[in-house]
């Protein structure tokens, strides 16, 4: 799998990545999938397992929890007896001893172990593999007799939910070639010590651990290798001091060190005794707060690793100043430099490194103009990430780039004018992201007939691209994604290949029918945006065809009649965007079955009849309603109240009649300060291209204006909106019990009565403040504060000033009170979504995993395996 090569050191987490995306994307789960296959096991069948161990492996597994059954093949029934063939167990083929345990929960549906690691391991004497990773173990202890199996060279324990001491008792290990601990919970990494013993590790990890209190052994480990040796022999260095580096006269540690992890530690400098480590290939200090300048920091790997290193991941850190000369790395493969704070342009040094195949230097500051010939030398360039940076690209037009890209990120790079005709030459790549790059052009027809076999994204989404779309690939079988979005295409929709995951056509001027799109054979198909075109006539009754939808966007057009009922069975349909349209008729009572809907907009339409009370009954998961200008009628029907995590709800201008239930103080989501929106929402990827359009479908609406946000923290807003309809009776007091509702709107009724006086007794600073008096007018009888109109009997308001201004109406309170950033809410959104949807920790991990090193490269994949996890996990409730 390529992906690999993008990640960097992370090896284990690689691993997990890897076997993540295996099982995501084979349809059929293999038990046997969660490991590395090639494992020479010989013919299993032959190899007779050794009783001691069998026992010994019994007891091993009676320490275990396995609530998920994966150790049901460890069984001491006669025909499971031979222990050689038991789930993850691995014998010699030649003397049956058990040589290794694969019993990480990688990449697995999640199936953690819980329970203890027990000392029966002991008696398996030629153990030389170990890997529990990702399992639960509870925050338990490492048990010390590990270091007496001392015959491992393979220690697996990653993000196994281990604390407390790392016992130093692990230096006995002496055959160790790989030691994973990452992602645990361990307390002591002040003092390393013991790995100092570890003479033949290659591959250590600790990220993600906290080093930032031990920052000074990074020093001394770093400084472990044979010290004389080391500078007389392989490094070049000037004379230093010896003095810190006495507490390891024991010289042979880290002489074989390839490849160390220790990103996500709040490191904040990288010490210059790391460049000691002379046999180093890949270095991983992701994620940390490295803050100098790139030169020094390069500086300070210049010792002997500078001869070794091919791969230097650096990424999400704050490093400044320039892109510096990398020509002293001769063997450097692989740079990560995104989100960092580099400045100035990409110099042509860079070009120097021919055996350059990944440069991400993406999310940095850098600016100026490229030319072709800093690419020249660079034919074995695979990744090239350029992105969000703001730098301009001057090619000739026929140049013939010396390298196939498999990945190419380039947004917002200055490509155009012309549709840049080097991609055209790019038959291998798999990820073409090249949005707001100032192309203004048609699309290359015979290109776009014929895309290459490989591609799985295609976005040239927010450019100028004119005329009409021509045939997509129509014959190709492979899955692909596709965004066009915000262009200036025109005419009527083309033929597209049959699978696609994403088609996001929105904001362009498409016309006609959409009839044409029923071909897509959309098991697939999960996110579908045609809003804001031209669109017209009456939907297609082929939505059956679609079953992995989630979400739908047809917003804007000028469709018209009704909502054919096939949408019902959209099961795992999240978002239903049919607002601005001239829709008819009643909403299909088969969207009852759309049971996964978070967001239904229904606004702008002409849908008429009553509010129909299975809205509440069977979308229990809705957070955004709105039916806003419609010709509903009837009353307002009780069943809403049990909509517990309904943030926003807009029945204005309509033919709403009755009262105000009191009921809707049920709405909890608006009675507490949490956000259900991300919550619920599933990410379907990083890069705001899912969570963005999303919320731009997502507008609310208060009083006349539409509001359009951007980026911006929706899910924050609680709104309901009951204005312009014929609403009688009391103002429900139960309302004032919604805390967090920010904002209430009830004008243009025929309310009666005393507003209620909680809202004044609510303590300024809170959300309440939105309340104006301009929410509440337009009920002729309604009275009291903050309406200027008193109630019979009513003293002088003393509070606060009232203004019954119209315009006010058009004011943007709701902006007043998105005080918090996009970042945050991005934060808040995935942390939410992984405690709620991706719950498991192995998930959390692997969702990580793509957000920190894939960004949105992988975001097809996700999306799409999304939507087949909530259809497993509709299946098995
Ligand atoms: C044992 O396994 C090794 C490695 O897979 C293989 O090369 C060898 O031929 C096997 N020997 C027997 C006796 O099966
Ligand atoms: C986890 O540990 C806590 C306290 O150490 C204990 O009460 C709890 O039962 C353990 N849970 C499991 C699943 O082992
Ligand atoms: C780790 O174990 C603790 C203690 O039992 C538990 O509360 C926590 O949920 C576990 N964490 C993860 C990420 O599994
Ligand atoms: C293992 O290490 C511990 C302490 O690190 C030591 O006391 C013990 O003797 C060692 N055991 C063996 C078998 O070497
Ligand atoms: C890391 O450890 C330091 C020192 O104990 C502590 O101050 C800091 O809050 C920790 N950081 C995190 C993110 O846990
Ligand atoms: C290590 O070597 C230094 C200098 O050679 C010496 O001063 C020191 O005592 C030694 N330390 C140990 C722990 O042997
Ligand atoms: C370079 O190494 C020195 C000495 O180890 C350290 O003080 C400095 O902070 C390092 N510089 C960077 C940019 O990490
Ligand atoms: C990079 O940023 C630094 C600090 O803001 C500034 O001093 C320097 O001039 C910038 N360099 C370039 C090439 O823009
Ligand atoms: C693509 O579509 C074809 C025909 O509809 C189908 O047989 C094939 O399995 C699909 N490929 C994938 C990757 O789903
Ligand atoms: C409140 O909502 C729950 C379901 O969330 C429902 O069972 C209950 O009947 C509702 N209460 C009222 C008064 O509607």
């Amino acid at each position: 799998m390529t992906m690999i090569t993008l990640t960097g050191g992370r090896s284990f987490k690689l691993l997990l990545l890897h076997a993540f995306l295996l099982v995501m994307l084979s349809a059929h789960l293999s038990p046997a999938l969660g490991f590395i296959s090639g494992v020479g096991v010989g013919d299993a069948n032959n190899i007779r397992c050794i009783e001691g161990e069998r026992q010994a492996l019994l007891e091993f597994k009676k320490g275990l929890v396995d609530d998920h059954g994966r150790l049901s093949s460890w069984q001491s029934s006669d025909e499971n007896k031979n222990c050689c063939n038991w789930e993850g167990v691995r014998c010699s083929n030649l003397t049956g001893h058990v040589l290794e345990l694969h019993l990480s929960n990688d990449g697995r549906e999640n199936k953690p172990f819980g329970g203890m690691i027990s000392s029966s391991l002991l008696e398996l004497p030629y153990l030389t593999y170990l890997d529990l990773s990702f399992n639960d173990f509870n925050q338990s202890y490492m048990p010390k007799f590990i270091g007496s199996l001392s015959n491992l060279k393979h220690l697996n324990l990653a993000a196994a939910n281990l604390s407390g001491l790392i016992p130093h008792h692990l230096q006995n290990l002496s055959h160790l070639q790989l030691l994973y601990l990452g992602g645990n919970y361990w307390s002591n990494i002040e003092n390393l010590e013991w790995l100092s013993h570890l003479s033949s590790i290659e591959e250590f990890d600790l990220s993600d651990t906290n080093l930032s209190v031990a920052n000074d052994w990074l020093e001394v480990v770093s400084s472990l290798p044979n010290l004389k040796n080391l500078w007389m022999e392989s490094c070049d260095l000037p004379p230093m001091s010896l003095s810190s580096f006495s507490p390891f006269n024991d010289s042979k540690s880290f002489a074989s060190l390839k490849s160390l992890d220790l990103s996500e530690n709040q490191l904040v400098h990288v010490p210059k005794s790391l460049g000691n480590i002379c046999t180093i290939r890949e270095l991983n200090l992701g994620s940390n707060h490295l803050n100098g300048q790139l030169v020094e920091l390069i500086t300070n790997l210049s010792g002997c690793a500078k001869d070794s290193l091919e791969i230097l991941y650096l990424s999400e850190n704050q490093i400044t100043g320039s892109l510096t000369n990398f020509a002293i790395f001769p063997s450097l493969k692989e740079i990560y430099l995104s989100v960092n704070k580099l400045n100035g342009t990409l110099p042509k040094s860079i070009g120097n490194l021919y055996k350059l195949e990944v440069l991400r230097v993406d999310s940095n500051f850098l600016e100026g103009v490229i030319s072709e010939s800093i690419f020249s030398n660079l034919s074995k360039l695979q990744i090239l990430d350029l992105s969000n940076n703001s730098l301009s690209f001057e090619f000739s037009f026929d140049w013939v780039p010396p390298f196939q890209l498999n990945k190419i990120h380039l947004t917002p790079c200055n490509l155009g004018p012309r549709f840049p005709n080097w991609i055209l030459t790019q038959r291998n790549v798999s990820f073409l992201k090249i949005s707001d790059t100032k192309i203004s052009d048609t699309i290359p027809a015979e290109w776009l007939a014929d895309l290459p076999p490989t591609l799985k994204l295609l976005n040239l989404s927010n450019n100028h691209i004119y005329g009409r779309l021509p045939n997509v690939s129509p014959k190709r079988l492979n899955e692909l994604a596709i965004d066009l979005s915000a262009n200036s295409l025109e005419g009527p929709l083309p033929h597209f290949p049959t699978n696609l995951t994403i088609l996001n056509l929105s904001k362009n001027q498409f016309s006609g029918s959409i009839s044409s799109l029923c071909k897509i054979n959309g098991q697939l198909l999960a996110y579908l945006d045609l809003s804001h075109n031209r669109l017209s006539g009456r939907l297609p009754n082929c939505f059956m065809q679609w079953p992995e939808l989630v979400i739908l966007n047809l917003a804007g057009n000028h469709f018209f009649g009704e909502v054919p009922s096939s949408l019902g069975l959209l099961y795992v349909l999240n978002t239903l965007s049919l607002n601005n349209n001239n829709f008819s008729g009643n909403l299909p009572s088969s969207l009852r079955n759309c049971s996964s809907l978070i967001v239904m907009d229904m606004r702008n339409n002409r849908f008429s009849r009553n509010v129909p009370a299975w809205i509440g009954e069977r979308l229990p998961s809705l957070v955004f309603l709105s039916l806003h200008s419609n010709m509903f009628n009837g009353s307002i029907p009780l069943h809403l109240c049990w909509l517990k995590d309904l943030q926003i709800l807009d029945l204005s201008l309509n033919d709403i009649s009755g009262t105000i239930p009191q009921c809707l103080n049920n709405f909890t989501a608006m009675a507490q300060k949490r956000n259900y929106f991300f919550e619920n929402f599933i990410p379907l990827s990083y890069d705001n291209f899912i969570v963005q359009e999303y919320f731009d479908s997502v507008m609310v609406e208060l009083k006349r204006n539409e509001y359009e946000y951007h980026g911006t923290n929706l899910g924050l807003l609680k709104i309901i909106n009951l204005s312009s309809n014929k609403l009688i009776g009391k103002l429900p007091s139960e309302i004032f019990s919604l805390l967090d509702l920010i904002s209430l709107n009830v004008s243009r009724n025929n309310l009666i009565g005393e507003i209620p006086q909680m809202i004044g007794n609510i303590p300024s600073g809170t959300q309440i403040r939105g309340f104006n008096a301009s929410y509440f007018i337009g009920n002729g009888a309604l009275c009291g504060p903050p309406l200027t109109q008193k109630c019979p009997g009513e003293e002088t308001p003393n509070r606060s000033e009232v203004t019954t201004n119209d315009n006010e109406e058009n004011g943007d309170e709701l902006g007043k009170w998105f005080y918090v950033g996009t970042g945050f809410g991005f934060a808040m959104g995935f942390w939410g979504v992984c405690s709620s949807l991706v719950l498991k920790r192995s998930w959390r991990l692997a969702y990580f995993l793509l957000l920190d090193n894939m960004k949105d490269w992988l975001y097809v994949t996700i999306t799409v395996n999304i939507a087949r996890l909530q259809r497993k996990i509709q299946r098995q409730g």
